[in-house]
């Protein structure tokens, strides 16, 4: 009798656990993949996690349900959704490593609106590599949880690692981001500065398969790691002007390579390149801010936390600017 019991309890067991990650903002950006199906980079990047935003994620292992449910923001997604079929992949890597058949219920929600030009896959991916590998019963290390987050979306992979973090080159296993510093050890901050809401037509995955179909891209590529070198020797320094410089011009060439690639990407507005012209401005007016774009029109611009008021009033004057958000750097992705 007892035995049976015990048999019923196994048979409708279920592994509960929930996650948090921040999203976070390149200084030296990823673009392109050596193999993109195990988003394998062509070159080094370096980032910050944005600590007031972040996605919470519940995974549940649950031998009652058939196939995997999966809700983002409310919303229920159908199995012949794209983003479904995305998340669900990602689990059936935790499945296999885990050794498990169980179909999961996936709950994740952010506390920052979608189209707001952050990028959501990358906290997104690290809280799922988070909470699925914890639900299922695994215990990995931040390398193992980095790459798994890799395997999900390339910058989810910095997302895992606490405050300013750098992903290097490397096959499957080394392939993973490691914290330089913790998010203390300089108060930088990234006022989002919001020009367009829409959707984009090509995302980040589409587009890093288009990378190659630049002649700009091998420029690029070239020329990624001695600007990481320098990007991240500045950080260390606190030196704001110095990487100021860098991230702008690793920008820019992005971006070159993205309006350059078969078919071109054009990612920027008119609002864009009026925020560009502004922080130029405001620069040269003695307020030392310096932007960064990812792939959208929105724009990053990064200061100290001293002049994050005056950013935030300056750019809120320009006609072009939506909305505006603003964060510091964060921790790591995290069980809660
Ligand atoms: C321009 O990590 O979003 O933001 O691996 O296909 O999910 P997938 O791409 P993703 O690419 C990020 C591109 C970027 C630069 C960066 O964050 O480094």
């Amino acid at each position: 009798m007892l035995n049976q019991i015990e048999l019923r309890k196994k048979a409708t067991q279920v592994r509960q656990a929930t996650a948090l990650a921040h999203p976070n903002i390149a200084f030296i950006k990823y673009w392109g993949n050596q193999d993109h199906a195990l988003r394998l980079p062509v070159n080094p990047s370096l980032s910050m996690n944005l600590g007031a935003l972040h996605t919470q994620t519940t995974v549940t292992f649950d031998d009652s349900l058939q196939h995997d449910l999966l809700t983002i923001n409310q919303q229920t997604y159908a199995s012949d959704e794209p983003a479904y079929q995305r998340v669900c992949h990602h689990v059936d890597i935790v499945r296999e490593w885990a050794n498990i058949a169980t179909s999961a219920r996936i709950e994740s929600s952010s506390n920052f609106p979608v189209g707001s030009g952050i990028a959501s896959s990358a906290a997104a991916f690290a809280a799922l590599s988070v909470a699925s590998s914890a639900a299922a019963g695994l215990t990995l290390t931040e390398a193992q949880l980095s790459q798994l987050a890799r395997r999900g979306s390339g910058s989810a992979s910095r997302s895992v690692p606490t405050g300013y973090c750098e992903w290097t080159l490397g096959n499957d296993v080394d392939s993973v981001a490691v914290s330089i510093a913790p998010p203390d050890y300089w108060d930088l901050q990234d006022v989002v500065v919001v020009v367009s809401q829409e959707h984009k037509t090509v995302g980040s995955t589409g587009g890093h398969q288009l990378a190659d179909t630049s002649s700009l891209q091998a420029a690029r590529v070239v020329g990624a790691e001695s600007r990481f070198n320098a990007c991240r020797e500045a950080l260390l320094a606190r030196d704001l002007a110095r990487m100021g410089a860098i991230i702008e011009e690793d920008t820019v060439i992005m971006h070159g390579v993205m309006m350059s690639s078969h078919p071109p990407l054009y990612y920027w507005n008119a609002g864009t390149m009026r925020i560009i012209q502004a922080t130029q401005q405001w620069r040269s007016k003695g307020l030392p801010v310096y932007f960064t774009i990812d792939a959208g029109p929105n724009v990053h611009l990064i200061c100290e936390a001293a002049h994050v008021q005056a950013v935030v009033k300056a750019a809120k004057q320009l006609p072009e600017v939506q909305d505006v958000l603003v964060s510091g750097p964060g921790g790591p992705a995290r069980l809660i």
